[in-house]
């Protein structure tokens, strides 16, 4: 498996494992703008020439990195897959000036939450409402050292 940029022609992919992942998975639309805006911050894990996963990750206000989303296909999931995702996206946001990364989870995605505890994020605050369809999301933070 190899993390690299995505590619204007790997965002289909990109949004079938979005939309077999979320329950709001952004637009097709979307997430072209997203690439064409943020390329730098658009990685792709491949493996043998099919794409199984993908984050987007931002720096805003000058320190703060945010992850936007990750994931990764449902048939190669805990194959470390996000793990080496996350580890890219946090030595390039570092490098892009980021002190802090800053992410949301939705409460009930337990799964996720433990992905982030075992990276070393760490839990912040409850956000009530953060979803359209109601449910509240977890802020995450990772510190680097
Ligand atoms: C969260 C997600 C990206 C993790 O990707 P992954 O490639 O499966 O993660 P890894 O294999 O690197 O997991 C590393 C460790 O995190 C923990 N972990 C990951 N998924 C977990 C789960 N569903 N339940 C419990 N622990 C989990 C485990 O400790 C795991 O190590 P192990 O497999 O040796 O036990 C993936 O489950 C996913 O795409 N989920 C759907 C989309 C999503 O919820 N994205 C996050 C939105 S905030």
């Amino acid at each position: 498996m190899h993390v690299r940029d995505a590619k204007p022609q790997d965002l289909r992919p990109v949004y079938e494992i979005a939309q077999d992942s979320f329950k709001d998975p952004y637009p097709l639309r979307l997430i072209r703008h997203i690439h064409s805006t943020n390329p730098e911050g658009f990685l792709i894990a491949e493996i043998g020439g099919s794409i199984v996963g993908y984050l987007i990750g931002v720096v805003r206000w000058g320190n703060v990195g945010h992850i936007l989303a990750i994931a990764v296909d449902k048939s190669h999931r805990r194959k470390g897959v996000g793990t080496a995702l996350m580890i890219n996206a946090l030595e390039r946001l570092r490098k892009h000036g980021a002190s802090q990364i800053k992410l949301e989870v939705r409460a009930s995605n337990e799964g996720a939450q433990k992905f982030y505890e075992r990276l070393g994020f760490e839990s912040q605050e409850v956000v009530p409402s953060y979803y359209s369809d109601g449910e509240a999301a977890i802020s995450v933070k990772y510190k680097f050292d």
